[in-house]
């Protein structure tokens, strides 16, 4: 399973990186906007630094929701650097974009998804991600981590190769299920990454350790 951080925030980034097991970073508008990234240099050269720190794939989205403005933007976006994946959302001009980018060779992760028929669309377009918000849908009461499931079914169903991003994750407790039903990539913040570690009889296991250890030393 790949874990992508959910963030705009260089110093998060850095952090998840500089721990060994980052895989990529996913952003939208309201975490760019969290930063107080605005206007369009702004935002590309940001998302140019974001990259610099990463290994593998950092999700832009773009603002247009019309068919023309998402490609304009889009392909600006992917000329950034290798790394971009276009992030486009699940409206209809949306899964027409995605199509396009598909037939370009560009990445998509098609978001804001909350159904297993939007996920079915965006496979189809040929979008290289999914991202099913687990955590918006958890706050009415809708079954987040049923949807992966759903998506995760289908998509084997057919041998769909669309990843599955499991999006607005937000404990450990939801990357760990995402884990249990074959989520292809988490992305979450810092904070449920670093709080897998935790666990009280690692803690008191390793105390023991060294008190041991101190008291056959005679220390
Ligand atoms: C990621 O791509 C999504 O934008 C993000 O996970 C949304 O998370 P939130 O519901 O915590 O805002």
């Amino acid at each position: 399973m790949k874990f992508f951080i959910d963030t705009a925030n260089l110093d998060e980034i850095r952090e998840a990186h500089d721990l060994g097991v980052l895989d990529g970073v996913t952003t939208n508008p309201s975490l760019m906007a969290k930063e107080g990234i605005t206007g369009d240099a702004n935002i590309k050269a940001h998302y140019q630094a974001i990259c610099k720190i990463v290994d593998d794939k950092v999700s832009a989205e773009v603002i247009a929701t019309d068919y023309q403005g998402m490609i304009k933007e889009g392909k600006e976006l992917a000329k950034l650097d290798d790394k971009i994946v276009v992030k486009i959302p699940m409206i209809r001009d949306g899964v027409k974009a995605i199509r396009y980018f598909h037939s370009e060779g560009i990445r998509t992760n098609c978001t804001l998804i909350f159904s297993s028929g939007q996920a079915l669309l965006a496979a189809k377009a040929g979008a290289t991600y999914v991202s099913p918000f687990i955590g918006r849908l958890d706050d009415i009461s809708f079954d987040g981590l049923e949807l992966i499931s759903q998506i995760v079914h289908i998509y084997q169903n057919y041998g769909y190769t669309t990843e599955v991003l499991a999006a607005s994750v937000r404990h450990t407790m939801h990357l760990i299920k995402c884990a249990e039903l074959g989520a292809d990539v988490v992305t979450c913040p810092l904070k449920v990454i670093t709080g897998l570690l935790k666990h009280p009889l690692t803690d008191s296991g390793l105390a023991q350790f060294l008190a041991d250890h101190a008291k056959a030393a005679g220390k």
